[in-house]
C-alpha cells in the first residue's frame, strides 16, 4: 500500500534567493504591510506582487495565497507564491507552522516538489522550527485506502533560505513534524485494521528508535499486575486488552526527573453496553488518539535526545457490547486497589486511565502527564479549537501551559477543585465512573486525580482537538495530531525547567 506521508529534505539555505534552486519560493506577506518583503521577488516577477498588492489581491491575511511566474531568466525559481502571514502583533510559532503547511499544500497540489521558504529578519529560532514542521506536516495524504483515481504528489525538499536560517530549528521542526505525521496515520486508522494487540505493535514499531526500549503487557500480564480496569473494559471484544511501555532512557541521565506520558488508547469506542449513537460512531476509531500522541512525541524526543527519562504507558482495549462484556452496575478492582462502580460502560477512558497512571508511578514516574479524548463535555467547553488542561499541583500544570505556548498549541486550564469529587461517591464501592451531566470534564479530570497520588500530574483532554470534521487550507480533514508538539517541547523544557516534585 503507498504510505501516508513522505519526509522531505529540508534544509537551512543562506544564498541569495536567485541563486536558490528550487520549483517555488514561498514568500511570507504580512497584513500590515503586505508589500514589504517582497521587494527582489516582485522585481524577478515583473513586479506582478506589488501589482497584486495596490488590487487588493495580496492582503497578507494568514495563508491566503497569490501566485506568480518569474520573469527574471537570470533567478533559478520560476514561480514565486505569495502566502499571508496574518498581523505582525499574532505572528510566532503557529502562524508560522500554519502558513508553512497552507503554501507547501498548494505546491503538492500545483505539482512542485521542491520548495524555498523567504525567512524575513523577524523569524524567531522558535518561528523557523514551526515553519519546518509546516512543511514537513504539510507532506501528508490520508488517501492510501484509495486504489482509484487517487493523485499523490509529495514535496521532495523545502528550503528555510535567509540569512538568519537555523540549521538546528529547522532538523528540529522537521523531527517534530515526522511524528505528527505518524500520530495522524494511526489515528485515521480504521478499528479492523488496529486492534489493541496491532495498536500498540505499531505504536512501538514508531518508538523503536535509538534509546527507547518496549514492553508489551499481555491480558495474562495484566491479570497478574491486577489490572482489573483495563481488563473490565476490554472484556467485551474478542481483541484482548494490552498495555505498551516505552522508556527512554538517554546515556548519562540523571535518575530523576522521571517524566511519564499516558495515553488513552481505546481502537473503537462504541460505548459498550450503554451504547453509542449511530451517528458519528464511525469517529470512534479516533478514541487511541492520545495513546498515538505520546508514541509519536517519545518518538520524536528520542530522535531529539532530550536529556532526561521519559516514559509513555498507553492502556489499549476495544469498548465492545457482547455476551461477555462489561455491563452497567458491575464493580471493578483497580490495580491501585480502589473499587470502581461502572454505571457507565460508555465512560470507559477514565477506567483504563486509572491503571496506566497507577502503574507509570509504580515505573518511577515523578511527573505525569496524560492525553485522551475523554469526554464530550470537553468539546461542549471549549469546541475544536482548544484542548482542556487539568491537574494538580499548578506549577506542573503551568509548566505545561508553558509548553503549549512554546509549541503553538491552544491549551487551557480548567479546575479541579475538591468540590468536584462530590460527584464521585457511590453507594457500594470507593467511587463512581460516571457522575452525571454537569462539569464531565472536570469530573473525568477528577476520577484520574484519583489515582495519581501525590506526583505532580496533568491531564489534557483532546476530545476537541484530535479530529478536523472539514479540512483547513493547513491541515486536511481527519486526524489533527494535536499536542504531539506540546509534549516535545515539555520534554526539551526539562530538567532544568520544571518545577521540583
Ligand atoms: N471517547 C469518548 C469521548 C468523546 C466524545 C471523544 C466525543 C470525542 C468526541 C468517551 O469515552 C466517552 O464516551 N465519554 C462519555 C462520558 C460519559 C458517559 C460520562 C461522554 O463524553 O459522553
Ligand atoms: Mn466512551
Ligand atoms: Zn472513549
Amino acid at each position: 500500500m503507498a504510505s501516508s506521508y513522505e519526509i522531505p529534505h529540508l534544509e537551512a539555505g543562506r544564498a541569495p534567493a536567485a541563486t536558490t534552486d528550487v520549483d517555488l519560493f514561498i514568500v511570507p506577506a504580512f497584513q500590515d504591510d503586505p508589500a514589504s518583503g517582497l521587494g527582489p521577488f516582485d522585481k524577478a516577477c515583473g513586479g506582478e506582487l506589488s501589482a497584486a498588492v495596490s488590487r487588493g489581491e495580496v492582503t497578507g491575511k494568514l495563508a491566503e495565497m497569490f501566485g506568480a511566474t518569474v520573469v527574471d531568466a537570470g533567478w533559478k525559481a520560476r514561480r514565486v507564491l505569495v502566502v499571508g502571514a496574518g498581523p505582525r502583533k499574532n505572528f510566532g510559532v503557529e502562524s508560522a507552522r500554519r502558513l508553512a503547511a497552507a503554501a507547501a499544500i498548494a505546491a503538492r497540489s500545483q505539482r512542485r516538489a521542491r520548495v524555498g521558504l523567504a525567512l524575513g529578519p523577524e523569524w524567531s529560532a522558535a518561528e523557523q522550527e514551526g515553519a519546518a514542521e509546516g512543511l514537513t506536516r504539510a507532506n501528508f495524504d490520508n488517501g492510501h485506502y484509495k486504489t482509484q483515481g487517487h493523485d499523490r504528489f509529495f514535496l521532495t525538499a523545502g528550503l528555510l533560505v535567509g540569512p538568519g536560517a537555523d540549521e538546528a530549528a529547522v532538523h528540529r521542526g522537521r523531527v517534530v513534524g515526522e511524528a505528527v505525521n505518524a500520530a495522524r496515520v494511526l489515528i485515521n486508522e480504521p478499528a479492523n485494521e488496529l486492534p489493541p494487540r496491532l495498536f500498540v505493535e505499531r505504536a512501538a514499531n514508531l518508538a523503536a528508535v535509538p534509546g527507547v526500549t518496549a514492553d508489551v503487557l499481555d491480558d495474562r500480564r495484566l491479570a497478574e499486575l491486577g489490572m482489573g480496569l483495563l481488563l473490565g473494559v476490554g472484556q467485551g471484544s474478542v481483541e484482548p486488552p494490552r498495555m505498551l511501555v516505552l522508556r527512554y532512557e538517554p546515556p548519562g541521565a540523571p535518575p530523576g526527573p522521571v517524566l511519564a506520558l499516558v495515553g488513552k488508547g481505546i481502537t473503537f469506542d462504541t460505548g459498550g453496553l450503554s451504547i453509542k449513537p449511530a451517528d458519528g460512531m464511525e469517529r470512534m476509531k479516533d478514541d487511541m488518539a492520545g495513546g498515538a500522541t505520546v508514541a509519536s512525541a517519545l518518538r520524536a524526543i528520542a530522535l531529539l535526545q532530550a536529556p532526561l527519562r521519559v516514559l509513555a504507558v498507553i492502556p489499549s482495549a476495544e469498548n465492545m457490547p457482547s455476551g461477555r462484556a462489561l455491563r452497567p452496575g458491575d464493580v471493578l478492582k483497580s490495580a491501585a486497589g480502589l473499587t470502581v462502580e461502572v454505571n457507565n460502560t460508555d465512560a470507559e477512558g477514565r477506567l483504563i486511565l486509572g491503571d496506566a497512571l497507577w502503574h507509570a508511578r509504580q515505573l518511577g514516574a515523578t511527573h505525569l502527564v496524560d492525553v485522551a479524548t475523554l469526554t464530550g463535555a470537553c468539546v461542549v467547553a471549549l469546541g475544536k479549537i482548544t484542548t482542556g488542561l487539568f491537574g494538580t499541583p499548578a506549577p506542573w500544570v503551568d509548566a505545561v501551559a508553558a509548553a503549549g505556548r512554546r509549541a503553538g498549541e491552544k491549551v487551557w486550564p480548567m479546575p479541579t477543585f475538591d468540590e468536584y469529587r462530590e460527584s464521585l461517591k457511590s453507594e457500594i464501592a470507593d467511587m463512581l465512573n460516571s457522575p452525571g451531566r454537569p462539569a464531565g470534564a472536570i469530573t473525568a479530570a477528577m476520577f484520574l486525580r484519583e489515582f495519581v497520588g501525590t506526583t505532580p500530574w496533568a491531564h489534557l483532554d483532546i476530545a476537541g482537538t484530535a479530529w478536523a470534521d472539514e479540512r483547513s487550507a493547513w491541515a486536511p480533514k481527519g486526524a489533527t495530531g494535536a499536542i504531539v508538539s506540546t509534549l516535545v517541547q515539555l520534554a526539551r523544557g526539562g530538567p532544568g525547567g520544571w518545577p521540583d516534585a
